[in-house]
């Protein structure tokens, strides 16, 4: 068993040697009815899914590929804030498991030494207003050497092993991971997102800094000032007009 510590978050796993996507099984899960707090983990994923349409490379008992489902009693424009809660929540786990110390890339990149470690994607399924199942697919890359990953990928993406030159045990972080989130969701359930989004903007890196957000519509260019309190980036171009976004990469901009 992986040693849980949570009252709700894990209490029923599939475990999976191999599948498509954690997310498209814990998907069918939540359409069946599962409780909330039933995570997918598998050792492998043929064809794991990023954000904006992109792959997830998820190599075999290297990484972290697991998804979580939650049925928060929330309308739906709330959703955005448990990236940001799962976020804070692997940081803290990395951590207390590793020392080492991930950043934050907003929305959902965690990031060692400037390389993305760290991936989540959250999918969720609404009617009338409500939430019904959002699920958070959390990629971590643990063990991986560099000639693990695509060429491509080399310069952008790295592992715990490559950062830290040290192997971890992957069901150890799973449960610390699980238990970090609980711990937070609970919080945020009884007093709000503020707490979380003061942690949050603490681990992130691009607060204060100059950057470039690519949209669907286009790049803007500004000062990142921080998070509203549903989870959107506050981005100040040089007139000082304050533009919200709720959807784009991020790239720092090079002095
Ligand atoms: C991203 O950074 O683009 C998000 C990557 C999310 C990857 C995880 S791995 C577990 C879950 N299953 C998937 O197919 N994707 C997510």
């Amino acid at each position: 068993g992986l040693g849980l510590q949570t009252e709700r978050l894990g209490r029923f796993i599939h475990f999976e040697e191999s599948v498509d996507s954690t997310q498209k099984i814990a998907h069918k899960l939540a359409y069946d009815g599962m409780k909330e707090g039933t995570i997918v983990v598998a050792e492998e994923q043929i064809s794991g899914r990023g954000r904006l349409d992109r792959k997830w490379h998820s190599p075999k008992y290297t990484g972290i590929w697991m998804s979580v489902l939650l049925r928060p009693n929330l309308p739906p424009p709330k959703a955005p804030q448990l990236t940001l809660i799962a976020a804070v929540a692997i940081v803290q786990a990395i951590e207390e498991v590793t020392r080492l110390q991930p950043n934050i890339k907003w929305p959902n990149d965690i990031l060692l030494n400037g390389k993305k470690i760290v991936g989540i994607l959250t999918e969720m399924q609404a009617e009338a207003d409500k939430i019904n199942s959002v699920i958070i697919g959390i990629g971590i890359n643990v063990n991986q050497q560099l000639e693990h990953f695509p060429e491509e990928l080399q310069t952008i993406a790295s592992s715990l092993l490559i950062e830290s030159g040290k192997t971890y045990t992957r069901a150890k972080l799973i449960q610390v991971i699980l238990a970090k989130l609980e711990k937070l969701y609970d919080q945020y359930l009884q007093h709000g997102f503020l707490p979380i989004k003061l942690l949050w903007e603490s681990y992130a890196l691009s607060i204060g800094k100059q950057i470039v957000a690519r949209t669907i519509t286009g790049s803007i260019k500004g000062v990142a000032k921080g998070i509203t309190d549903d989870g959107v980036l506050m981005l100040e171009d040089k007139d000082g007009k304050t533009h919200y976004i709720h959807s784009a990469d991020i790239e720092m901009e090079k002095k």
